[in-house]
């Protein structure tokens, strides 16, 4: 080691020496913070996200990160001077005396660090000096950035070395998420694992950014769809909730692209989904007539929000439906949205038919991509709020919730008999009200049924004022 001067090409050093610099640099992706530091001859940032996953992905070969971007460097004749300008900065004094050793930190150094440490985002951000970088992670986890070398999972959840886009969102490394999901622990949450839920694209963890608690959604291809549908999908989801923001549609934390899944991180919302609460799983209360209302109300606001801003859902139903402490529901799953074009009631077709059968219109299972199967799609969640019964049951007649609708119409059923009788606080007249409405959704003609406007009412305490959430057209 004794050879090594400051004028010593980074190409030219010992693989002994890279080993112990990489021991050093590659445990919490510090490594990333030395790269993100490295400029071209011109100043601006020589490594991008792309190098920085590609460095990122030679860990699943058994590969060091901090040696394969040393190599990389390399080629661009710096120095260990160059190197060591970078360390100092951050601080990172053990891997300054592995080039040097007997290098003494001058008041120069501390100056440098001083500048550091308040020039943000290099020093905060560990890991990222990305031009995007607006916000320190601080901001939302509200945790040191220090890491701690006392390493339970919670400590180093502390020390995520993550940043926020230009968008708003974090974009995680997928090695974060794998600390804050407790390694992907597919053991159910009320056994003491991760997991909240499965869809059709993946299955749902719940994490820890600190002390703040997130839904980790990990997508899975599904058997008929390819690798690039999933991509779109995961585009689709980041471009809706990066330009869609409303109190009634979920929100997104951030995402992650590297390693083998792509990963969308939410606002976790503790009340999970209508359709669970609705079947009070794990033995959850039966939610009020008064709950149920402002429920279908506010999501009645998301969709006028989403229509009026030219999207269609394609995918509304009550496991869409999430819900936060105080029961504010909150749209979610944005990956098979549309732009609807400027006038809301545009219609395009598509060959690919999405959404989920139980809820959708018949012109959508044609292929027909219009706001107003939507508007369908949310009559069957009024008949889910209403009877508390699930969209589909194969033991039952009929087997899906819409066919209700006919029954009750040809009195071959009544109304009162459908209402879910575990619920508490309901009057008949303002049952017969909600179920008006969810039968104009349901009508098979999509111009029948209402849109959703501006007759939204913010008074929802109110059940009969709250119902008047949708203008019946007549
Ligand atoms: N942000 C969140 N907070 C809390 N729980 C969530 C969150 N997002 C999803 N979940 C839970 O995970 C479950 C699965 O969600 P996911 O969106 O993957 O599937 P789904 O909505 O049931 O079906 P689909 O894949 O068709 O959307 C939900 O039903 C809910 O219980
Ligand atoms: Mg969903």
């Amino acid at each position: 080691m004794c050879d090594v001067t400051a004028e010593t090409p980074v190409r030219t050093l010992r693989f002994s020496t890279l080993r112990k610099l990489s021991d050093l640099l590659d445990p919490q992706g510090t490594w990333r913070t030395v790269m993100m530091d490295i400029n071209k001859p011109t100043g601006e940032a020589r490594y991008t996200q792309l190098h920085l996953r590609r460095f990122d992905a030679v860990v699943v070969q058994g590969k060091s990160p901090t040696i394969e971007m040393l190599s990389d460097w390399g080629t661009t004749n710096c120095t260990v001077a160059d190197l060591m300008e970078i360390l100092i900065r951050h601080k990172l004094f053990a891997a300054v005396s592995v080039l040097l050793p007997d290098y003494k930190i001058s008041s120069t150094d501390a100056a440098l660090q001083y500048k550091a440490a308040t020039s943000a985002p290099v020093a905060f951000l560990q890991g990222s000096a990305c031009p995007e970088v607006t916000k320190p992670v601080e901001d939302i986890t509200k945790t040191p950035r220090e890491p701690d070398s006392s390493t339970g999972p919670e400590d180093i959840s502390k020390s995520l070395i993550t940043w926020r886009s230009s968008e708003g969102f974090y974009r995680f490394t997928h090695g974060e998420l794998t600390v804050i999901t407790g390694n992907w622990d597919e053991r159910p949450v009320s056994e003491g694992g991760c997991r909240l839920g499965a869809g059709g694209f993946g299955v749902v963890f719940r994490g820890l950014m600190g002390n703040t608690p997130v839904a980790v959604k990990k997508l899975n291809p599904m058997d008929d769809s390819s690798p690039e549908d999933l991509r779109n999908q995961f585009n689709q989801e980041i471009q809706t909730l990066k330009s869609l923001k409303h109190v009634n549609l979920v929100e997104m934390v951030g995402y992650s692209s590297d390693g083998q899944h792509l990963c969308l991180v939410y606002a976790f919302m503790p009340n999970g989904s209508l359709l669970d609460r609705l079947a009070c799983l794990d033995g959850s209360p039966s939610l009020s007539w008064q709950m149920r209302c402002s429920i279908a109300t506010g999501t009645a606001r998301g969709l006028e929000y989403l229509h009026c801003n030219n999207h269609i859902h394609r995918d509304v139903k009550s496991g869409n439906i999430l819900l936060d402490h105080h029961f504010v529901p909150k749209i979610s799953d944005f990956g098979l949205t549309r732009a609807s074009g400027k006038r809301s009631c545009s219609t395009v077709m598509t060959e690919r038919i999405v959404g989920t059968t139980a809820y959708m219109a018949p012109e959508a299972l044609r292929g027909e991509i219009t706001p107003k199967s939507d508007i369908f799609s949310f009559g069957v969640v009024l008949l889910e709020i209403l009877s508390g019964l699930p969209p589909v049951d194969e033991s039952r007649d009929p087997k899906l919730l819409m066919e209700m609708k006919d029954e009750i119409d040809d009195e071959e059923a009544s109304l009162e008999d459908f209402i879910d009788q575990k619920m508490k606080g309901w009057r008949m007249q303002e049952a017969e009200k909600m179920y008006e409405v969810a039968s104009q959704c349901l009508c098979e003609k999509k111009n029948k049924r209402p849109p959703v406007t501006e007759s939204v009412r913010s008074d929802s305490s109110d059940v009969k004022t709250s119902l008047k959430f949708i203008k019946i057209e007549k």
